[in-house]
């Protein structure tokens, strides 16, 4: 490892202690990734925690959208040098900062690694006034992002019941257990009938990975299918904030529970539920 590295990975394991630093990747596109960190972001960041969300899905940029938000410019500019990152961060509240990720090059791996360290320095630097920096690293997490940051992160591994979905997940896990030694992923099962298929989902994942990979899962949440979901992503306004009690949201608060021992109110009644959207259109 070059002296940069070194320096780099130094920063971040003597990183704040209450900082947290989650990354949500799969091993399959499509399964709700970028869904799950936006409104994460945007339900940590009215619970006061100061969020950076890096979008760091290059291929597909996407977490602008399901914010309704613009950029002008992206962490592209950074890397050639065109634009520093305090220039390209959008604000979405006075709590939540968005660093856009920009298309042309596929995957964060493609960038070259003196440019990803000089990057992930400056992301260090502004993390000071941070609690939470959250990362969509899109589908497989990239090699190097993983040699540098290493155990400084929590991951998600993000799966819905469909085999290849399963299996992409599966294949990403043994990655970061063979060659990262990460004993701790946690997983968020998403589009699931109902709460026992979530539950055997994690269960078959979870069994495989100890039987193969000698390694246990813990499920940080799950979602069953939501339909409000498609058409918040319509409509450019995060389900959060819209639709606090539907199902998808609830599963955002369980995340933020799990994580952050919040104990955010979590209404699962239906009833009740049926009265708050009553009154929310009234
Ligand atoms: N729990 C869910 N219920 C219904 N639709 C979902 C759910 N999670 C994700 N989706 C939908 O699946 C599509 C892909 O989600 P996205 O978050 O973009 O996935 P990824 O970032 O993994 O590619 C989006 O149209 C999104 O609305
Ligand atoms: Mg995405």
């Amino acid at each position: 490892m070059n002296d940069q590295a070194k320096r780099l990975r130094e920063l971040v394991d003597t990183n704040k202690k209450n900082q947290k630093v989650i990354a949500v990747s799969s091993g399959k596109g499509g399964v709700g990734k970028t869904s799950i960190v936006a409104n994460m972001a945007v339900a940590l960041s009215n619970i006061n925690k100061k969020v950076i969300l890096f979008d760091g899905d290059l291929g597909l940029a996407n977490v602008d959208i399901v914010l309704g938000i613009k950029t002008k410019y992206s962490i592209i500019d950074v890397i050639n040098k065109s634009k520093t990152l305090e220039e390209i961060i959008v604000d979405y509240n006075t709590n939540l900062k968005i660093i856009p990720a920009g298309s042309g090059i596929e995957d964060i791996s493609n960038v070259a690694e003196n440019d990803l360290i000089e990057l992930l320095e400056k992301l260090n630097e502004l993390s000071n006034q941070t609690d939470v920096l959250l990362i969509d690293t899109g589908a497989g997490i990239s090699k190097k992002v993983m040699t540098l940051l290493k155990n400084a992160i929590d991951i998600i591994i993000v799966a819905t019941p469909e085999p290849t979905s399963m299996a992409d997940a599966y294949a990403t896990i043994k990655i970061l257990t063979l060659n990262y030694n990460r004993k701790d992923i946690k997983m968020f099962v998403n589009m699931t009938k109902d709460k026992s298929e979530a539950q055997s989902v994690f269960n078959n994942m979870n069994n495989i990975c100890e039987k193969f990979l000698n390694t246990k899962l813990e499920m940080a949440s799950y979602s069953i299918f939501d339909k409000n979901l498609p058409n918040s992503i319509k409509s450019q306004k995060p389900l959060i904030l819209d639709y606090p009690d539907s199902s998808f949201s609830i599963s955002i608060k369980r995340l933020i529970n799990y994580f952050f021992s919040q104990n955010i109110k979590i209404i699962d009644n239906p009833i009740k539920k049926f009265f708050n959207n009553l009154f929310r259109r009234l």
